[in-house]
């Protein structure tokens, strides 16, 4: 175990732009970079911690990798750092980046970054560490924990993080500092985790705080994926809100779009039975859906939530039907919304798709973009010749193609609203 003073390290190797805001370069170690949590969001949790009111003393984290996420949270919180890693080469890395990042933030030297400190060994070491960087009892305002994972793990076990919650929450119980919540923990987790071990989480949590107040917060990059699952606990937890869904801005430090769920509501879902003209088809975001929180979004979006019809299709495109519009049919939520213009009894395919967009001329279309599963090689093929044949042709509607699921009939949906990207 070795105590490493950030100020004190020499720079080695070269620092590589970070994925999300190429402007910043950071160090990476014993192939830490895929590890690395992307600046954009270690920030985003790091501006939005700032509205609780942590305790004082240090933020820890105790498998700290290159240590991007613990110096955002460091250098926006203004607390000391005290980061732990078991590669001796990763945790050099974090002294390096914690100072890139203080020179960044200017407070190179001063305040949180002169107080800072890296340990090279085991994160779980409470005692030791504690008696080398020479700090004691409730000297921790913040328990941070991104563990490492087997890569390509199937199951995503929760025996399978290294360290373990557990052991990690044993080792680190008595140093943390308490608020009328409890202590503040942030754990960020698989992405790929289910219900079941959500819950089992959940249970090694209450074994050691009972009752402590959790937010578990999913985010999304786009494309429909779940990048990250985190639990906010005690502290750091909002009273009420169970879940919280946030869909990062394409840009850096753009508006992200943010749901969340007050109370754990589960609406009766209505099965998709026919498909009408004059209906509404809308296409969401596969994240957002996953996290379990469309729900609580359509609540805010539709008048009358009652009349949705879920077309359980493809996980990759969730669709409901419904009967009026969304409030904001260009909400990042939406891959595309619009109503159903025709109906068309035809398989999607070569033979076909001459007559298809010989229907969607008639309807005043001028783009349409296939919207259901194609095979992967066909797709490109169909959507080249709609776009060839569309092309010069003087529709003024966009649109997209849908299947209903049962029946197999195509859906042309005039997309809403009409400026937007089909
Ligand atoms: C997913 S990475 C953390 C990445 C980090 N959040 C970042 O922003 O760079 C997990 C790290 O845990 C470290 N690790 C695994 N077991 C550990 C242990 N018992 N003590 C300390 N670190 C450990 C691994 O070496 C790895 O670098």
């Amino acid at each position: 175990m070795e105590l490493l003073i950030p100020s004190e390290q020499a720079t080695t190797g070269h620092p590589v732009p970070d994925a999300s805001l190429k402007e910043i370069s950071f160090f990476h170690a014993s192939e830490g970079k895929p590890l690395a949590t992307p600046w954009q969001v270690a920030m985003t949790r790091a501006d939005y911690m700032t509205q609780f009111e942590l305790p004082s003393g240090m933020v820890l984290d105790c498998a700290c990798g290159s240590g991007i996420q613990l110096a955002a949270y460091a250098s926006r919180l203004k607390r000391p750092a005290l980061g732990i890693e078991l590669d001796h080469d990763r945790a050099i890395a974090t002294c390096l980046n914690l100072n890139t990042i203080a020179r960044r933030f200017s407070t190179y030297g001063q305040g949180w970054h002169r107080r800072s400190i890296v340990v090279a060994g085991d994160g779980t070491a409470s005692e030791e560490i504690s008696l080398i960087a020479g700090f004691e009892n409730n000297s921790i305002a913040l328990l941070m924990l991104d563990p490492a994972r087997p890569r390509n793990s199937r199951t995503h076990d929760l025996d399978e993080m290294q360290p373990n919650l557990s052991s990690v929450f044993s080792a680190w119980k008595p140093y943390l500092a308490s608020t009328e919540k409890g202590p503040c923990i942030v754990l960020d987790l698989s992405p790929r985790l289910t219900q079941e071990l959500r819950d089992g989480v959940e249970a090694i949590v209450e074994s050691f705080w009972p009752g402590i107040d959790k937010t578990w917060i999913w985010m999304s990059r786009g494309g429909g994926r779940v990048d990250r699952l985190e639990l906010w606990l005690g502290g750091v937890a909002t009273p009420d809100v169970t879940k919280r869904f946030v869909r990062l801005s394409r840009t850096f430090a753009g508006d992200d779009a943010v749901i969340e769920q007050q109370e754990i509501t589960q609406s009766n879902r209505h099965g998709l039975q026919s498909a009408r003209r004059n209906e509404w088809v809308t296409i969401l975001d596969a994240a957002l859906v996953e996290s379990g929180l469309a729900d609580a979004w359509l609540h805010e979006q539709l008048s009358n939530v009652s009349d949705i019809r879920w077309a359980e299709s493809s996980p990759r495109r969730p669709r409901i039907h419904h009967n009026g519009p969304l409030k904001d049919e260009s909400h990042p939520f939406v891959v595309a919304s619009g109503r159903v213009v025709d109906v068309l009894d035809v398989a999607l395919d070569e033979a076909n798709i001459d007559a298809i967009v010989a229907v969607a001329l008639e309807n005043d279309i001028s783009a349409m973009t296939i919207r259901c599963g194609v095979d992967a090689g066909l797709q490109p093929r169909l959507q080249g010749s709609i776009d060839r044949q569309m092309r010069n042709r003087q529709g003024r509607r966009k649109a997209f193609l849908t299947r209903h699921t049962t029946s197999n009939h195509l859906l042309l949906c005039a997309q809403y609203p009409q400026n937007s990207d089909t």
